[in-house]
């Protein structure tokens, strides 16, 4: 049976309209943390001229080969096993990477990690795209966020909604450039950082 996110079912809509128009002049995409592998088919079938790398923890990867294996169209690469922390990332040829709802989850080690990995597979005019929960100077986007980044750190201490200056000064440590902040449905945000060519 396939494992399915509801919130994925939810978001992929929205996501996909930003990713059209911010990924219009990129070729090749890996998607970091791909989880069930929704995003990774829905974003494939609809945008056909991209090719996508879907990548998960190795622990992580059987159901997501078992989404692509039924239903990715042909421009979805094998899904391959990529920890953030892997030095180098196992991942070459690519001009854009995705992630969704990952930053929150993964350490702030990690989260540094994902950041200097992303900026060494993007090549001038590589695009960055992370969709998720962003708090901006401390300050939560709504009540539901603060009480959702609560209960993520009751479970894991480590975890957390990331600030948006702290996740930008990452980027440009990385030679990365802020070229856009979307506001989605549900208090999340996409933000786009790119290479200058
Ligand atoms: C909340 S899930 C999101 C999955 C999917 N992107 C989505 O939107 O449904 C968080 C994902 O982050 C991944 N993740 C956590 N730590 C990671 C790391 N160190 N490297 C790569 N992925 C990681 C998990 O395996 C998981 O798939």
């Amino acid at each position: 049976m396939l494992v399915v996110s509801e919130a994925c079912e939810r978001n992929k809509g929205p996501i996909l309209a930003v990713l059209a128009a911010e990924l219009a002049a990129q070729r090749a995409v890996l998607e970091i943390g791909s989880g069930t592998g929704q995003h990774a088919v829905h974003f494939a079938t609809h945008l056909p001229y991209l090719t996508w790398q879907p990548s998960e923890m190795r622990a992580q990867l059987p159901p997501l080969i078992e989404r692509l294996r039924r239903e990715a169209p042909p421009n979805v690469r094998a899904a391959i096993a990529l920890d953030v922390h892997d030095d180098p990332w196992p991942a070459a040829d690519l001009d854009a990477v995705f992630s969704a709802n990952t930053l929150h989850i993964m350490a702030w080690s990690a989260v540094r990690e994902f950041f200097r990995g992303s900026a060494s597979v993007l090549p001038p005019g590589g695009v960055l795209c992370v969709y998720g929960p962003i708090r901006y100077r401390g300050e939560y986007t709504s009540a539901s966020n603060a009480q959702f980044d609560q209960w993520l750190k009751e479970r894991d201490p480590q975890s957390g909604i990331r600030d948006f200056e702290a996740l930008d000064a990452l980027a440009r440590a990385q030679g990365l450039q802020l070229r856009a902040d979307h506001a989605m449905p549900a208090n999340n945000q996409t933000l786009v950082w790119h290479r200058p060519a």
